[in-house]
């Protein structure tokens, strides 16, 4: 099983798919947990390029995306497929879909040429459920600064607003074209409260499953 968490900065994502792993560890599964861009030797300095350095403040987009999707690719290889391949549980935070929505949709590329570099860089490797955890970017933006996380702001927060509005816009889109992959939370309620909506969903889908 391959599940990825999706949504616009400030969602809670990073805290919902922590305590998600947490509780598939506790049904039992062998959960690895990832996130994007980074996860491996590899991925972590191609991190660094593309969050923490004010050198890159002027990247084109299109450099962005394939260091986006080496990042990807490298993961995919590296540990994805190997614990998939095992049996395991992987859960990502973030995954191509961020590419769709942020390169694409924020940023204006080719839907269908990130198709193709998204199924290159990861081997056609696909999520078999994706939640969603929607909540419009300005309330995630506003969420962030609330909770005093300036300090980790980074060079693709600072887009412009209007930016994050085309990504979470995106973001709807992706759901609609695949609404049997994708399962949407809606994220504008406490931590403990998301938790809950999110493991519903989980536990449903699990049903499903078997
Ligand atoms: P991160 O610090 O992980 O932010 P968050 O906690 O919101 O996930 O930074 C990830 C940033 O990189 C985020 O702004 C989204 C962006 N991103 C892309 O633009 N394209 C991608 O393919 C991926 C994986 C992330």
């Amino acid at each position: 099983m391959f599940i990825t968490f999706e949504g616009v900065d400030g969602s809670g994502k990073t805290t919902q798919a922590a305590q998600t792993v947490s509780f598939l560890r506790d049904c039992g599964y062998d959960v690895l947990a990832v996130r994007e861009p980074g996860g491996t030797p590899t991925g972590d300095r191609i991190r660094q390029i593309l969050l923490d350095d004010v050198a890159t403040a002027d990247m084109n987009p299109r450099a962005e995306l394939l260091l986006f999707c080496a990042s990807r690719a490298q993961l995919v290889a590296e540990v994805i497929i190997p614990h998939l391949e095992a049996g395991g549980v992987v859960v990502s935070d973030r995954y191509t879909d961020s590419t769709m929505a942020y390169q694409g949709y924020g940023h204006g590329l080719n839907l269908k040429a990130l198709k193709q570099v998204n199924d290159f860089a990861t081997a056609g490797l696909r999520p078999d459920m994706t939640l969603f955890l929607d909540i419009e970017p300005e309330e995630g933006l506003a969420r962030r600064i609330a909770a005093g996380e300036d300090a980790g702001w980074n060079r693709l927060d600072a887009m412009a607003l209007d930016f994050h509005r085309r990504v979470y816009r995106g973001y709807r889109n992706l759901v609609l074209a695949e609404p049997a992959r994708f399962v949407e939370i809606d994220a504008r309620a406490d931590e403990a409260t998301v938790q809950e909506r999110v493991r519903a969903a989980l536990a449903e889908w699990l049903e499903i499953q078997r």
